[in-house]
């Protein structure tokens, strides 16, 4: 495949096939990132309900052990608070604070008296009986011990108060470590979610960077990649779908190329036939005047001074099939350009100072060069501008048989130099302007109208071609460009 054909399919891909763009902007991690982030959430939540649930049901567990031991001491110490019998109550207390969790016990009368304490200080002690330790549950924040009371009763009547602190440390404890346990889960379920995030990431997007690498070598030309479909989820289905854009692609590819060769083909056959047809018409009249000729000086009907002049015919005739025939060979067998830098004002001047004084004898001939110094250096073949230069030079010179001004200038143009060969003679006829680069195109008496085809042809290997502007009776200006150099 050919540069400009491989350049048509040039895919312009995205700069994030390269590592150097960052991990950040991959699918990859995206979709690690959202299923990471699911995972997080949907276990933060389910933990969060699961540790509450836990701790209602811890502290409701130590709620109603507290309850049923309050109770039992109420019941327990009802005969000793009537007797007042201090040394029961202070058995019952001991046995209370014997119990699991329990911080303090106390007991006081309906009066308010402390007569059975876990502190021994307050033994005796009056308390305003409705000031006794009042209950809470749930704990508040911060408080370690859950205090519980019950009412001593004889029948409907109060006779005393039994109030039971228990330590709520091993629930703490226990909540603690219900609450690390949920966030182990939650990191735990994090790197598995996002280990099982990174293989999947892995597997779906190793389909499209298959797809991304091919894309890139299409991109260079190479139209025998395939990318594996093996799957049969949709990058499966993506896949064999490129595949199938790809095959179409280089079919589409060759048929181009071979309608191409074929037009190409078909193209050189038709000028073959036109070249040849051109100089069967070109060589038709000087081979004709030259027979005619040889057929007169083998007859004896002529004189000296007729010998003589049908010799001359003959020798004009030959020579101007020698050079339809040289020019042809020119125009036919042109070599490659060899482009070198070289002075072209040199060149202009030196051709056109020969032309002139060629051309200039009995008329009023003028020759005006200018080469502007920044366009006096440019890249050309040195034979073949010469012979640019000397037939748009000629013609110039040609156009003009009474005289004229011939004026040459280069300028430049950006990269590009410009070249001007202008002349103030016959002009040409606007219908006439299309055709006098064709081969054999001629309205000159004895021209082979080869001159302007290889002009082009040469300017043509140059990446240029010739521009024509004429005025009928005004003159014409014909120009090309040259890459220059400063
Ligand atoms: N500067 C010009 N002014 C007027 N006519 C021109 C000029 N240049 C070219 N032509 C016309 O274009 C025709 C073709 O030119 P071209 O140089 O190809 O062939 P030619 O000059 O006729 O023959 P030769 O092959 O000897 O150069 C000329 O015959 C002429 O009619
Ligand atoms: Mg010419």
């Amino acid at each position: 495949m050919s540069q400009s054909e491989s350049g048509n399919l040039a895919i312009l891909l995205p700069k994030t096939a390269n590592k150097s763009s960052g991990f950040t902007h991959t699918l990859r991690f995206r979709l690690m990132l959202s299923v990471a982030l699911v995972h997080v959430v949907l276990m933060g939540i389910f933990v969060a309900v699961a540790v509450r649930e836990q701790s209602d049901k811890i502290q409701a567990e130590l709620y109603s052990r507290g309850r049923s031991l309050v109770a039992l001491t109420a019941v327990a110490s009802t005969n000793a608070l009537l007797t007042e019998d201090l040394g029961a109550l202070a058995e019952i207390i001991h046995r209370v604070k014997s119990q699991p969790e329990v911080v303090y016990c106390e007991i006081i009368d309906s009066r308010g008296r402390v007569l059975g304490t876990t502190y021994p200080e307050r033994l005796g002690k009056v308390l305003p009986l409705l000031a006794a330790q009042s209950e809470h549950f749930p704990l508040p924040p911060g408080d370690h011990v859950l205090d519980l009371q019950e009412r001593i009763r004889i029948a409907d009547q109060t006779i005393g108060i039994v109030t039971i602190g228990l330590s709520t440390v091993r629930m703490d404890s226990a909540l603690a470590k219900t609450w690390r346990d949920g966030l182990f889960f939650i990191l735990t379920a994090l790197i598995v979610g996002s280990g099982a995030a990174w293989v999947l990431s892995l597997v779906t997007t190793r389909g499209l960077r298959n797809m991304m690498e091919a894309a890139s070598k299409i991109s260079q030309g190479n139209l025998d990649v395939r990318v594996p479909a093996n799957s049969q989820d949709e990058v499966g289905m993506l896949a064999t779908a490129f595949n199938h854009m790809v095959a179409s692609l280089k079919q589409a590819s060759e048929d181009a190329a071979q309608e191409h060769e074929r037009r190409n083909q078909a193209e050189r056959l038709a000028c073959v036939g036109e070249m040849s047809a051109m100089i069967a018409h070109e060589i038709r009249n000087p081979l004709s005047a030259i027979i005619n000729s040889v057929n007169l000086l083998g007859g004896d009907t002529l004189n000296q001074e007729d010998r003589s002049q049908v010799i001359s015919i003959l020798n004009n005739e030959s020579g101007r099939l020698s050079r339809i025939l040289g020019d042809f060979l020119e125009f036919a067998k042109m070599r490659e350009s060899q482009l070198t830098r070289a002075n072209l004002k040199v060149l202009i001047e030196e051709i056109a100072n020969m032309l002139y004084q060629d051309h200039q004898a009995g008329k009023r001939l003028r020759l005006a060069i200018h080469c502007a110094p920044d366009a006096q250096m440019a890249v050309f073949d040195h034979d073949q501008m010469r012979q640019v230069l000397w037939n748009l030079m000629l013609n110039a010179l040609q156009s003009m048989p009474e005289g004229g001004e011939l004026s040459v200038m280069t300028r430049r143009a950006g990269e590009k130099i410009m070249v001007h060969i202008a002349d103030t003679g016959c002009g040409i006829a606007p219908d006439f302007q299309k055709e006098i680069i064709k081969p054999f195109v001629s309205s000159r008496k004895g021209g082979t109208g080869l001159g302007l085809a290889i002009v082009q042809r040469i300017l043509v290997q140059h990446g240029t071609q010739l521009s024509i502007k004429s005025t009928q009776h005004v003159g014409t200006e014909v120009s090309f460009q040259l890459n220059g150099i400063h």
